[in-house]
């Protein structure tokens, strides 16, 4: 039992979505506080208030930082970590080029053990408190990442990438219907809601597996229904054109993993740019959720995801990194270019849209929302607190705002992990 410790500063959390209710969802308090004790939110109020109810309580002060959940990268993929900005291709040369020979290195369980702590430590410097990482194909990585996690504190989401087609898949770096089946459960078995670690069943994307994995995926899935499943949807045209071509009998992409058993309320299909609108009505019609890749879309190329258009049908969006193909680990910089995709697309994102995707909306996306995301009483107190004015260019601006949105926007368009004043994983501050 860890003593109960009272942090101080601006607070902002959410009543709702802003997508649906503008601005208003969020709830300010200029001079603020969140009560933690035994790694959980145990009250939350105006400084006033809780210093007068917990007298006893320790004291951290944060002065002008803002204190936000911390923020949860829905997709990542942690073996990436040492290829991130490698130049000049788009996605199939991409993979080919930079990512496959990167991950194949993951067979040596000392280098996923390297990779995911560093990792780990990167996130933790950016404000990152949670993330739902692709691992390799090799059974160590996985378990790495999810030792690493354990180590920190964290909430870790994560899977085995399993990928069997040859062809498309390089020899070294190719798993099999059976032992992708195999290897997933065992992993399953092991680490799912062990502490806070979720597994999540992983086929990579519908080019790099047989149809016969992919059934066995799915019927995994269908023997584990609480398990997310993530992979990837509609990211570039050339990647929709070579799916068509593989899978000549789908109706589309999204039909390759329906098909399957591969759709479902639980399922987290990644970027999904250029959907047809059947697949955007099977994806609302089950509850799915969207992954939004803004850093990735645009490094590699893919396209401009229409974030207005889908959540005004209602579709669940989380909002994540995709490292290596995105080009930053921060969630701020994912934040940015979230906002300039959507400017590009005429609709631009209010401030309060952009923190509520990096905190509610993943957690949403991850049906982790009872848990991580919010500053709410009984959550788990993983939060993030901001310095607004990190650096010359983004003080002067913030000290002319005229409010808390004024004030917070630079900070997302310019701020990078020298905006994170501190870092709290499961009550305990690990940064600052
Ligand atoms: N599609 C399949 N694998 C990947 C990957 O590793 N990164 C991205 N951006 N897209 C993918
Ligand atoms: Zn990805």
């Amino acid at each position: 039992m860890s003593s109960p410790t009272l942090h101080l500063g601006q607070t902002l959390r959410f009543e709702g979505d802003p997508f649906v209710l503008g601005p208003e969802a969020a709830v300010h308090e200029q001079r603020g506080a969140v009560l933690v004790a035994d790694g959980r939110i145990a009250d939350v109020g105006t400084a006033e208030a809780l210093t007068a109810r917990h007298p006893q309580a320790a004291r951290v002060d944060h002065g002008a930082g803002l204190i936000l959940p911390g923020f949860i990268d829905a997709h990542a993929h942690y073996p990436q970590t040492a290829m991130i900005a490698s130049w000049g291709k788009r996605l199939i040369d991409w993979l080919n080029s930079y990512t496959f020979p990167e991950e194949m290195r993951f067979a040596d369980p000392a280098y996923a053990a390297e990779i995911s702590g560093r990792y780990l430590d990167i996130l933790l410097a950016n404000g990152t408190t949670s993330v739902c990482s692709y691992c390799t194909i090799h059974p160590g990585s996985v378990e790495a990442l999810f030792t690493a996690a354990e180590a920190r504190g964290m909430r870790v989401f994560a899977g085995k990438t399993c990928m069997d087609r040859p062809g498309t898949t390089p020899d070294g770096l190719r798993d099999t219907a059976q032992s992708a089946y195999d290897d997933s459960k065992t992993l399953l078995t092991r680490w799912h809601r062990r502490g806070r670690a979720s597994y999540v069943i992983t086929p990579r994307f519908s080019p790099t597996s047989t149809p016969e994995q992919l059934e066995v995926l799915g019927a995994l899935w269908a023997e584990h229904p609480d398990c997310l499943m993530q992979t990837h949807l509609s990211e570039q045209t050339d990647e929709i054109a070579w799916v068509k071509s593989l899978y000549p009998q789908a109706r589309d992409y999204l039909d390759t993993y329906e098909v399957y058993g591969l759709l479902g309320e639980r399922g987290l299909y990644g970027h999904a740019i250029h959907l047809e609108p059947r697949e955007k009505d099977r994806l609302r019609e089950v509850g799915a959720a969207l992954i939004h890749c803004p850093t990735s879309n645009t490094f590699i190329g893919s396209g401009l995801f229409d974030m207005a258009g889908l959540k005004a049908t209602g579709l669940s969006v989380g909002l994540a990194t995709d490292t290596g193909g995105g080009s930053s680990f921060s969630m701020l910089r994912t934040m940015a270019a979230a906002y300039e995709i959507g400017q590009l697309r005429g609709t631009p994102l209010h401030p309060s849209q952009l923190i509520w995707l990096a905190t509610q909306g993943s957690a949403q996306a991850l049906h982790a929302a009872d848990r991580i995301g919010d500053l709410a009483v009984g959550m788990e107190a993983d939060l993030t607190v901001l310095d607004l004015a990190s650096t010359p260019a983004i003080a002067q601006r913030s000290a002319v705002a005229q409010d808390l949105w004024e004030a917070l926007f630079p900070t997302i368009m310019m701020g990078d992990d020298r905006a994170i004043a501190a870092t709290v994983v499961a009550g305990r501050m690990v940064q600052g």
